[in-house]
């Protein structure tokens, strides 16, 4: 069910209205929908009951601590990429050892302190970070539990930006190299080889990138163990994309049964990592209309939202839905291009959309839960904006708005 839907002609998120929501808290502001990011979770969690499995959320999509608390409160497990990520979900309620530590670029402050706590396992993306993971846990006295990210060179036919597994992407180990990497992670004596996995991208609306990366990677399982080697979790990334516009993504029931007709009766525990099909559409991003704006070529809606709060649009060209709070009637449409503030061509949130404006008009930008507020920025010395998180009529702010001195208060002046 979607939490944001029009009642007597205004949109609200669940019991709550988008302009009494405004009124309270001004605007831009993003608000999520605490049902919607349970629904979701509990909706992935029941299409994997045939098989033991951690769901570990990707924090990335969204890292507010209210949002890792809801997910923590329902046993989720989380998929992390940096110390500081670390320490949100330890702050937010999250178990330890329900995280997988995955990136490129760990570092060995971050290594001691995920195997200070005793996390479920690093997915390792390369024999040097391997290496490494050995020393450090080494000098600590202790085994790090180890998957090794593998690279199945499958196109997942996504925006370039978020495509991950293909050969001539940064990401994991070669799979046709695994074998041998294995071989040797076996031999460290500081490494306890657990389990394997793979991430081949972002927003994949197809399935079959998904049913192949999981081929593939069931086959390397299998000669893993004819080398001797047993894992006891397979776990296949995040990626499942969701419905922007008129995409048609696999639903995560669809997703599960394909995968069930590879894995058969395999004695694994199954992880996934899904981060935007978890927060995407349980958020939105509210914003008002400050001016409009005509030049010979177009029309343009200048709101007070802009790339810096959501930079989607601008860095993947994506495309997000928008929604009057109050649809009009009293005047016709036009085709708007909904730009910010900021002194840059590439500062828009939407192109060619056809709205009947007025100043001071709300708007939400829709699909914002994922990848909006954790991938803003202060450009341009704008404080970020306020979260707001709903339930049913219950209404808190979750992260206060910004005020103009928060943004150099690390500052010094010589
Ligand atoms: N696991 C790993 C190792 C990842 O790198 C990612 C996302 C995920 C899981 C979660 O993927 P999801 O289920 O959310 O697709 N900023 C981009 C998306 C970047 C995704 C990066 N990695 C966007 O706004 O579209």
């Amino acid at each position: 069910m979607d939490c944001f839907q029009y009642r007597n002609g205004v949109l609200h998120a669940e019991d709550i209205s988008l302009v009494s929501i405004a009124e309270q808290y001004g605007t831009p502001c993003y608000v999520y929908s605490r049902t919607a990011i349970e629904q979701q979770w509990r909706t992935f969690d029941r299409a994997l009951t045939a098989y033991p499995h951690l769901i570990c959320y990707a924090v990335k999509a969204n890292s507010n601590l209210a949002v890792l608390n809801t997910l923590a409160q329902l046993g989720a497990g989380f998929d992390i990429v940096s110390g500081g990520e670390l320490e949100r979900v330890l702050h937010a309620g999250g178990q330890a050892n329900k995280i997988v530590f995955s990136g490129v670029g760990k570092t060995i402050a971050e290594m001691q302190r995920a195997l200070e706590l005793g996390i479920f396992c690093f997915n390792v993306e390369s024999e040097a970070e391997l290496f490494r993971l050995n020393d450090v846990a080494g000098k600590m006295g202790k085994r790090a539990p180890v998957s090794l990210r593998v690279n199945p060179d499958v196109d997942a036919k996504t925006h370039p930006y978020i495509s991950t597994g293909m050969k001539k992407n940064k990401f994991g180990i070669d799979i046709a190299l695994a074998p041998l990497v294995y071989a040797t992670a076996a031999q460290l004596p500081h490494i306890e080889v657990t389990g394997v996995d793979c991430h081949i991208g972002s927003q994949l609306t197809e399935i079959t990138p998904f049913i192949d990366a999981a081929q593939r990677v069931m086959q390397l399982v299998a000669t893993l163990k004819q080398q001797g080697i047993e894992l006891k979790h397979v776990d296949f990334g995040g990626g499942l994309g969701v419905q922007y516009d008129a995409e048609t993504p696999p639903s995560v029931v669809e997703y599960a049964q394909a995968l069930q007709a590879i894995l058969g009766n395999a004695p694994y525990q199954i992880v996934f990592e899904p981060g935007r099909v978890i927060v995407a559409n349980a958020g939105i991003l509210l914003t008002k209309v400050e001016y409009l704006k005509q030049t010979p070529e177009k029309h343009f809606a200048i709101v007070d939202a802009a790339m810096n709060d959501l930079i989607r649009p601008a860095l993947y060209s994506a495309w997000q839905a928008v929604s009057p709070v109050i649809p009009r009637e009293d005047i016709s449409s036009q085709e708007y291009d909904i730009v910010g503030p900021i002194c840059e061509t590439g500062d828009f949130l939407a192109k060619d959309r056809n709205l009947s404006l007025q100043p001071d008009d709300l708007l939400a930008i829709r699909s914002a839960g994922a990848y909006g507020f954790a991938m803003s920025s202060n450009y341009n010395s704008r404080p970020r904006v306020a979260e707001i998180m709903v339930q049913g009529a219950e209404c808190r702010v979750i992260r206060q708005r910004e005020n103009v001195a928060d943004l150099w208060a690390l500052e010094r002046i010589w």
